[in-house]
């Protein structure tokens, strides 16, 4: 008998912890939220590495910055948004990425720069058009 209750404790435990591992909706909401956040801060956070890395002519954090701003593209949730435009604009900031990395590469300072405001401008470009459509892709 005490085996028996000692076994049951178990398996209630067991359901316990297997019902606390489901997430809430209100708590998947969070996660995504949370992600989100991440994934925006991440981009502030390179562009923010990359003007340190101009003023200091730190050609390899030009670079690595740059490359990781075009890997953030993989992400799902840069392509939560689907129509020729956005898709389009992705494309101008990758290409303006892709600037950036060739001429931290060459060690072109001005070059950089250049490319650097390229960048900023396809941020805000593309910024501008999701919020003048209102929408929140997810
Ligand atoms: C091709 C489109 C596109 C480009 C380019 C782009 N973003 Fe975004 N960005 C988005 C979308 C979509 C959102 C989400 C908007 C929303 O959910 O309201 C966003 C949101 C953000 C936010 C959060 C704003 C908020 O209201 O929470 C920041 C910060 C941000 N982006 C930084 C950047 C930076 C820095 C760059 C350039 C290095 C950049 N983004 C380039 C599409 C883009």
């Amino acid at each position: 008998m005490k085996r028996f209750l000692g076994f049951l404790t178990i398996f209630a435990l067991a359901g316990v912890s297997f019902a606390w591992s489901g997430l809430t909706p209100a708590q998947e909401q969070d996660k995504v939220e949370l992600n989100r956040s991440k994934f925006m801060r991440a981009k502030v956070e390179h562009s923010k590495q990359i003007v340190e890395g101009l003023a200091m002519e730190n050609y390899d954090a030009i670079a690595q910055n740059a490359q990781d701003l075009m890997l953030l593209m993989n992400e799902s949730m840069w392509n939560a948004f689907q129509t020729p435009e956005y898709v389009a604009m992705s494309g101008e900031f990758k290409a303006a990425a892709e600037h950036l990395r060739e001429a931290a590469h060459n060690k072109n300072v001005d070059g950089a720069t250049l490319a650097y405001f390229e960048v900023t401008l396809t941020c805000v470009r593309c910024h501008k058009y999701v919020r003048r459509w209102g929408q929140n892709p997810k």
